[in-house]
């Protein structure tokens, strides 16, 4: 078999080994492996890896606008499991371990790694003890010079960085998915959104209550889980434990996330405290659209509503007391007392913010002729139509 450690030579006599095992490129991939191969480079049995995410609102834990990490499992190909595969490495010094040898992915995960019971310590030490023990290519004889404790390291780089690229709070919130006191979702529409950005579908758990609270992304995997390509694949196991309709998705308390609501008096003064209101928008951000006291949908790059489809990123730029925005058509004005934003507009309509929702003329009711179904896009109009709907910030 191919060379199947890297090692590293530094100038001079002493010499030091790379942290990571690495494999052939030809190595194959985990759960289709046709012959025998070493299990260094290949997962085995666990060769279905889920990298599992938590939207926890009771206690909250970690920002309000994004999932937080459960783990790295290695399912088998069958999803039946191993757990708690070697008691003489269930570390207990997880903290000491990454603090020593990898503090950014300590620091990141003191933020998004989070338990709702108990230290976040003991969270991670049940992560890696049940499942990172079973990781067939993360066993120390699979590593020529091991370091006690290396291998937890590169397990927790690596649940780290996968978490990194799945942005399910965006994902969700670009579908019109966000979380709300009020509104529910069906599982068909959360499918959607997140398989339309893994690429394969994507487990969605919910609690007894019905409340959205967990989300299985899987993969397999070619070579080792410390320097391998994890591929997104299709789910095996369990399915979906949510209903097919009447999903929570619930804010987390506390937060600076948007919580959609029916405002029937127009606030004269941007409230105070930590109201859920958020800060003006700066920067980037989605316009959400609220009807109803529900959010739904969102507004696209011209201007106009949509209840489907990716939400267009805005830009908000602080002027005078109020801000303007800008989209990838153009700077957005109120031109013939309707939303647009394109190239022919010279000059960007200042907007003002009232804590929860976007103003225009002291009002955070625009109107809309009828409420946009599948394809159809709605203009937004500031003069009385038969819909009103109001704007909300949702910064990125
Ligand atoms: C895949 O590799 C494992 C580990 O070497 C082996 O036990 C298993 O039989 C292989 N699967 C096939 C279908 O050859
Ligand atoms: C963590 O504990 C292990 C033994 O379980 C020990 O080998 C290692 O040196 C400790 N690491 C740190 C950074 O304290």
């Amino acid at each position: 078999m191919a060379a199947r450690y890297l090692f590293l030579f530094a100038a001079g006599a002493s010499w030091a080994l790379a942290s990571s095992v690495t494999c052939s490129a030809s190595a194959p991939v985990s759960c289709h492996n046709t012959t025998s191969y070493d299990t260094c480079c290949l997962n085995y049995p666990g060769g279905h890896m889920l990298q599992t995410q938590f939207w926890d609102t009771n206690p909250a834990t970690g920002p309000s606008n994004s999932w937080t990490i459960h783990g790295l499992w290695p399912d088998h190909c069958d999803g039946t499991f191993d757990s708690s595969c070697d008691a003489s490495r269930a570390y207990t010094n997880i903290t000491q371990i990454l603090q020593a040898a990898a503090p950014s992915t300590l620091s990141y995960m003191q933020t998004y790694w989070k338990t709702n019971s108990g230290t976040d310590e003991s969270f991670w030490e049940h992560e890696w003890a049940k499942h990172g023990t079973c990781i067939s290519t993360l066993r120390p004889s699979c590593y020529s010079g091991y370091q006690p404790t290396q291998e937890a390291v590169d397990f927790f780089v690596r649940t780290v960085s996968l978490f990194q690229g799945l942005p399910s709070y965006s994902w969700l919130a670009g579908a019109g998915i966000v979380p709300s006191s009020t509104a529910t979702y069906t599982l068909s529409a959360i499918e959607a959104a997140l398989t339309a950005q893994f690429g394969f579908s994507v487990t969605v758990n919910c609690n007894s209550n019905n409340e959205l609270d967990e989300l299985w992304y899987h993969y397999n995997v070619r070579g080792s889980v410390q320097s391998g390509t994890f591929i997104p694949t299709t789910p095996v196991g369990s399915g979906s434990t949510c209903p097919s309709s009447g999903i929570k998705y619930l804010p987390k308390p506390g937060g600076t996330t948007s919580t959609p609501t029916v405002s029937t008096s127009s606030p004269a003064a941007s409230p105070t405290g930590g109201g859920g209101g958020g800060t003006a928008p700066s920067g980037s951000g989605y316009l959400n659209v609220v009807t109803s006291g529900t959010q739904k949908g969102c507004i696209i790059s011209a201007g106009t509503w949509y209840t489907s489809g990716t939400c267009a990123t805005f830009t908000a730029t602080p002027s005078g007391s109020g801000f303007t925005l800008s989209s990838s058509k153009g700077k957005c004005a109120i031109s013939s007392n309707a939303l647009t934003c394109s190239s022919s507009v010279s000059t960007a309509t200042v907007f003002s913010y009232d804590g929860t929702h976007v103003t225009y003329s002291g009002s955070s009711t625009f109107y809309a002729t009828a409420v946009p179904s599948g394809t159809t896009q709605a203009t937004v109009y500031t003069t009385s139509h038969s819909v009103s709907l109001q704007l909300t910030w949702q910064a990125l």
